[in-house]
């Protein structure tokens, strides 16, 4: 089919207007799963040409396209795992200008590396040491790495800040996270020139507004919303309550629950930190937190508030490997990134209830 010379013209312009626009080209680790897709979303919005690649062992492809419905622009998508060096060399060598990578890929389930902890081990901190030993061949200066509150364990003093002691881990996975920080600390003071910052998330709940991407657990969920929000839509019979009788005042855990969009935007301020040289420290840390706890019962409450919808619980034991409390002291985010967590409770369990409801919609769930 012939395209008429205007039309040919306004299409190479648009894909050189691109190019001028953007702010650099960044590679997004695990970007088809839960945060990693919310972050592309972010970083497209922000002027950023994004590339993806995932494992497509927690996540499908299709995310790709629904990423493309949000935000008009399709990332370039590469089925790859992060463990196969070869693999990685090879599309370092194809995308020679990445300016920055954000490191998502990893096992996240605290429970399976309890079962599995060689497969967490190897899956979790060799594909960053294969990241980290070729970044500087391809010149990549940067990466930012999803790390955790886990590594606090149960603090002892609340909220916690950066400062707080990094405890012996509860979990195999917590402890990657651990082993993972510091790899990339001594490999930063070994002299490579690799600048890093670390996101230690509290608890990421609830879904894009526009219900195109969100949560999407494989099996039964582990985590807490996901597994409200399909036990309000009939997929569970009811939820467990794990333990009221913690020391808090109406006795449930207590989390710091932060939107899954704020949280993908306190990624791409990193990005643009790094890249125009603001960061202090080759490595720096950041507590990613809302600074509010929140119980488990509260939290049930404000699902049933912002949906109108009941919901059947029962309480039950608690759940090994649980902490009692933790929320975050975000003041150094706050002010040393500009960033701040700010849809509120409602407004996010509201989200992670409509896109139950699109799954639903699309005979998914
Ligand atoms: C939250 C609270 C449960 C399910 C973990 C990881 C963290 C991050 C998020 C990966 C706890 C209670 C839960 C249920 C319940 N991981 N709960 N009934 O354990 O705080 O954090 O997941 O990104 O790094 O450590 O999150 O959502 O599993 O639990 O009562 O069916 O909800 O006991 O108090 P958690 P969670």
């Amino acid at each position: 089919m012939k395209i008429p010379l205007n039309i040919w013209l306004f299409l190479l312009m648009k894909k050189s207007y691109k190019k001028e626009i953007m702010k650099g080209k960044i590679l997004v680790t695990g970007g088809t799963g839960y945060i990693g897709s919310h972050t592309v979303v972010e970083l497209q919005n922000s002027g950023y040409e994004v590339l993806i690649i995932d494992n497509l062992s927690n996540s499908g492809a299709d995310i790709v396209d629904n990423i493309e419905k949000i935000t008009g622009i399709r990332p370039e998508f590469e089925k790859l795992d992060c463990l196969d060096y070869e693999g990685l060399e090879r599309f370092f060598q194809k995308h020679e200008d990445i300016k920055a990578i954000i490191h998502f890929a990893a096992s996240k389930a605290v429970g399976e590396s309890v079962e599995k902890p060689l497969l967490y081990y190897r899956n979790n901190l060799v594909s960053l040491i294969n990241l980290l030993e070729l970044m500087p061949k391809y010149h990549i200066e940067g990466i930012v790495f999803s790390s955790s509150c886990t590594v606090y364990g149960q603090p002892d003093q609340l909220p916690v800040t950066e400062q707080a002691p990094i405890k012996k881990a509860e979990s195999p996975y917590g402890n990657t996270k651990q082993i993972n920080e510091e790899i990339i600390q001594d490999t930063v003071k070994s002299g490579a020139p690799i600048k890093s910052i670390l996101l230690r998330y509290f608890n990421p709940i609830g879904a894009h507004p526009s219900a195109h991407i969100g949560e999407l657990p494989i099996g039964v969920p582990q985590n807490l919303v996901p597994y409200i929000t399909q036990t309000a839509m009939g997929i569970r019979e009811k939820l467990s309550v794990f333990g009221d009788d913690y020391n808090t005042p109406d006795g449930s855990a207590i989390r710091d629950f932060i939107n899954v969009v704020d949280l993908a935007k306190a990624h791409v301020v990193s990005i643009d930190r790094m890249l125009s040289n603001k960061q202090k420290e080759q490595v720096e840390v950041f507590n990613i937190g809302t600074g509010k706890g929140l119980s488990v019962l509260e939290l049930i409450t404000a699902f049933e508030k912002a949906t109108g919808v009941k919901l059947n619980y029962e309480i039950t034991n608690r759940r090994a490997g649980d902490i009692e409390q933790v929320w975050a002291d975000p003041e150094y985010a706050n002010k040393e990134l500009g960033w701040k967590a700010e849809t509120s409770i409602e407004d996010t369990l509201r989200s992670a209830w409509n896109w139950q409801k699109k799954l639903r919609e699309k005979g998914i769930q």
